[in-house]
C-alpha cells in the first residue's frame, strides 16, 4: 500500500470513471482488484469468507479460582475477595485511588448520580448519542435530562451546546465517551465549574481511553464502567465506579448496599442512608480478573488496526472517519466508527451500503438512532410524576428544544464495526477498506 494522499476531488474525478482500469489510480495497490467486477449482492464473490475473532474470550487459566469459589459458598461480596481484588487491581489500571464494583454499568450511573446529588426536579445535561440506559438513569432519578447536540464530526458530545441549556435546576453533567471516543473533557469541566455542577462520566464503553494523559473515567467527579458481556472488559453483566474521593466512594459504597454504614458514612444507625443493592457477585470479579490481563495488549492492537483503518478509509470518497477532539488523548475502540456521506457515493442510500457491505463478508451496523425521539421520552415526561416536578411550561420549552440536527444527521450516517473486528488481522483491516472501494466502484448499481 502506498500512504500517498491524494484529493477527494481527484478521487471522484478517477473512480467515477467507474472501469477497472481507473481503480488502479486508487491508493490500495496492495489490493487485489481481481474480484470488483460483480457485488456479492448481485451474485459475486464476497470479498470475505472468513469469520471475525470471536468475542468474549474465555481463559481456562480462570477455572481454578472458579470452582474454589463455587465449593466455598462465598459466593456474594459480604464475604467476597475477589470483588475486592478486582477494585483494587481495576483502580491501579484507571490511576484512581478508588474503585467500586457494582451489578452493571446502569447501576454504577445510578448510584453515582445519586451520590453526587441529582434529586428529583433536577436537569442534567447529556449527549443523546448512546445506549438508552444513559438517560434511563437520568429519568430513574426523577430528573430530566437535557439533549446537547452532538457534533457529527467526533460523534460526541459538542461543547458549543452547553452553556444556552443550563438552568437554575441543572445539577450535573452527563458526557458519554461513546464508541471509547474521548470526550473534550476540558470543555466539559469549564462549564461544570463555571456553573457549579457535577461531572459523571459514562465510561461504559471507554476502557483504557485516554484525555490529556489521563484515562477516560477519571477527569471528572466520578466516572463509571459497563462490564457486559458484549464490552472489551466482559463478564456477562457488571460495573464500577471510579474516584479519588474517599468520602464520595464511601458514599457510594453505602449507597450499593443498602444504604450500610461505610467508611466515613456515619454509623449512629444500622441504615444511616437511603440505598439499594447495586453489589456484584464474586463469579463476576473472577472473570474481570481474568479478562484484565489482555486488556491492554487488546486495546493497543484495537488502537494500531483502527489507524491503519483510518488511513485507508480516508482515501474513498464519501467515507469520513471520525475526528480525534486533540492529539493528545486516545480513543479506547468499543467500536470503530465513520460517516457514510450519500452524496458522495453516488446517492447511494445509507442502508443500502451497509446491506451490500455485509454482503462482502463485512460484519456492520448503523449505530444509534435519534434516541431523542423515542418512545421512553413522552412516556415518562406525561407520566403523573414528571408533571408534579416539571412545570407545563418548562416541558413545553423542553419539547421546543428537543430539535437536534448535528444527532439527526450522525444518526443518518454512521456505520460502525464491532471491537472484535479491531483484533484481526492487518489483512482483515485490508478486507475491509477492499470491500468498501469494490462497492464504491459498483455503486451505480446499488442506485
Ligand atoms: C454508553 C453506555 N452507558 C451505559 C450502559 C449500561 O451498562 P450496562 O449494560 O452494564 O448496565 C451501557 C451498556 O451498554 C453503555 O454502552
Amino acid at each position: 500500500m502506498t500512504n500517498r494522499k491524494i484529493t477527494r476531488r481527484q478521487a471522484i474525478a478517477t473512480a467515477s470513471a467507474g472501469t477497472l482500469g481507473a481503480l488502479t489510480t486508487l491508493p490500495f495497490t496492495s489490493i487485489n482488484l481481481s474480484n470488483t467486477t460483480k457485488l456479492a449482492i448481485h451474485g459475486g464473490n464476497k470479498v470475505r469468507s472468513a469469520t471475525w475473532p470471536a468475542w468474549p474470550v474465555w481463559d481456562p487459566a480462570a477455572e481454578t479460582d472458579m470452582l474454589q469459589m463455587l465449593r466455598s459458598g462465598r459466593w456474594w461480596r459480604g464475604r467476597g475477595e475477589y470483588v475486592e481484588e478486582f477494585e483494587k487491581q481495576y483502580a491501579s489500571l484507571m490511576g484512581t485511588k478508588r474503585c467500586l464494583a457494582t451489578a452493571s454499568g446502569t447501576t454504577a450511573l445510578l448510584v453515582a448520580m445519586h451520590v453526587l446529588g441529582v434529586d428529583a426536579g433536577d436537569e442534567v445535561l447529556v449527549s443523546p448519542y448512546t445506549f438508552i440506559a444513559t438517560y434511563n438513569v437520568i429519568f430513574m432519578s426523577k430528573a430530566l435530562p437535557v439533549f446537547i447536540d452532538t457534533d457529527p464530526e467526533t460523534f460526541l458530545i459538542n461543547p458549543e451546546d452547553m452553556e444556552g441549556k443550563i438552568t437554575d435546576r441543572t445539577s450535573a453533567i452527563l458526557p458519554v465517551h461513546i464508541y471509547g471516543l474521548p470526550v473534550d473533557m476540558d470543555k466539559v469541566m469549564a462549564v461544570a465549574r463555571k456553573h457549579n455542577l457535577k461531572v459523571i462520566e459514562d465510561a461504559c464503553q471507554a476502557w483504557l481511553g485516554e484525555y490529556k494523559g489521563k484515562k477516560l473515567g477519571t477527569l471528572g467527579d466520578l466516572g463509571c464502567f459497563s462490564f457486559q458481556n458484549s464490552k472489551n472488559l466482559p463478564t456477562g453483566e457488571g460495573g464500577a465506579i471510579v474516584g479519588n474521593n474517599d468520602d464520595i466512594m464511601d458514599r457510594c459504597h453505602s449507597f450499593h448496599n443498602c444504604g450500610r454504614p461505610f467508611g466515613s458514612v456515619e454509623r449512629s444507625s444500622e441504615y444511616p442512608m437511603r440505598g439499594s443493592n447495586r453489589r456484584m457477585q464474586q463469579y463476576q470479579a473472577i472473570t474481570l480478573l481474568s479478562q484484565m490481563k489482555r486488556i491492554q495488549a487488546d486495546a493497543d492492537r484495537r488502537l494500531e488496526n483502527a489507524l491503519y483503518l483510518d488511513k485507508k478509509l480516508n482515501e474513498i470518497p464519501g467515507i469520513k472517519t471520525y475526528r480525534l477532539v486533540t492529539e493528545e488523548a486516545r480513543s479506547a475502540y468499543h467500536m470503530y466508527p465513520f460517516r457514510f456521506i450519500s452524496e458522495e457515493f453516488g446517492g447511494v442510500k445509507r442502508e443500502k451500503f451497509i446491506e451490500a457491505l455485509r454482503a462482502e463478508g463485512i460484519a456492520c451496523s448503523p449505530g444509534y438512532g435519534p434516541q431523542n425521539k423515542e418512545g421512553i421520552i413522552e412516556e415518562a415526561l406525561s407520566s403523573k410524576g414528571y408533571k408534579r416536578l416539571f412545570s407545563e411550561s418548562r416541558l413545553r420549552q423542553w419539547r421546543e428544544q428537543n430539535h437536534l440536527p448535528g444527532n439527526d444527521r450522525l444518526c443518518r450516517e454512521a456505520v460502525i464495526f464491532g471491537q472484535n473486528m479491531l483484533l484481526g488481522t492487518r489483512s482483515d483491516m485490508d478486507d475491509i477498506a477492499h470491500a468498501i472501494l469494490k462497492i464504491y466502484e459498483n455503486r451505480e448499481s446499488l442506485r
